[in-house]
């Protein structure tokens, strides 16, 4: 399906899968999408920005605007991807202290579709915390890919042998039409 003009934030977090978020900007240009990356702050140290920027034509931004440079356009829909532990259980919360989760905020009240893709291993995905944030989440119309069919944590330091088989396609799939 194609989606001309629309624009995708993809708001990715310091996982392992981070360095392969082109993976999912190339699946969604394919789609029609316009993207922009939000990285949180220690995300920055797990991606390519110059490549990111290349391939998006837009910076890749990680902090608040200042008050005098332009807005980025609005969001038509965001994708969390990778999605930490800490920031999923943020967003849950309503902390606002990064920009990534400044736009996460707000976004089920302004009713931009948010899809979180997880990558948490099941040390991290078995803590009620986190199973709380999940059910709040979704509670509020969110959609997050935990659990069978979707993302499966895996075993504690077996991350890197996960890599290709994160499902981001799935991220893009979830999103409404
Ligand atoms: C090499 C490395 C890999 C990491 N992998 C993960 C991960 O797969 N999932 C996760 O939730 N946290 C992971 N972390 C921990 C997060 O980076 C850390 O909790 C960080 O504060 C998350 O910040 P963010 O949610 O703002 O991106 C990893 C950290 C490092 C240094």
């Amino acid at each position: 399906m194609t989606q001309p003009g629309k624009v995708l934030y993809i708001i990715v977090c310091a996982a392992g899968p981070a360095p392969h978020v082109g993976r999912l900007v190339t699946l969604a240009q394919d789609q029609g999408w316009t993207v922009q990356i939000i990285a949180t702050p220690p995300a920055l140290n797990f991606i390519d920005i110059p490549a990111l920027e290349k391939q998006t034509g837009h910076p890749v931004r990680s902090q608040y605007r200042k008050p005098d440079e332009p807005k980025s356009p609005r969001a038509d829909a965001i994708i969390v991807a990778p999605a930490t532990y800490n920031t999923i259980n943020k967003f849950a919360q309503g902390i606002a202290d990064t920009y990534a989760l400044g736009l996460l905020s707000e976004a089920p009240g302004l009713g931009i579709p948010v899809v979180i893709l997880p990558f948490v291993n099941n040390a991290l995905a078995s803590r009620a915390p986190l199973q709380r944030s999940v059910d709040q989440l979704r509670a509020e119309g969110v959609r997050v890919l935990l659990g069978p069919g979707h993302f499966e944590p895996h075993p504690p330091s077996t991350g890197g042998e996960h890599m290709d088989s994160y499902p981001w396609a799935l991220a893009l799939e979830s999103l409404p039409n």
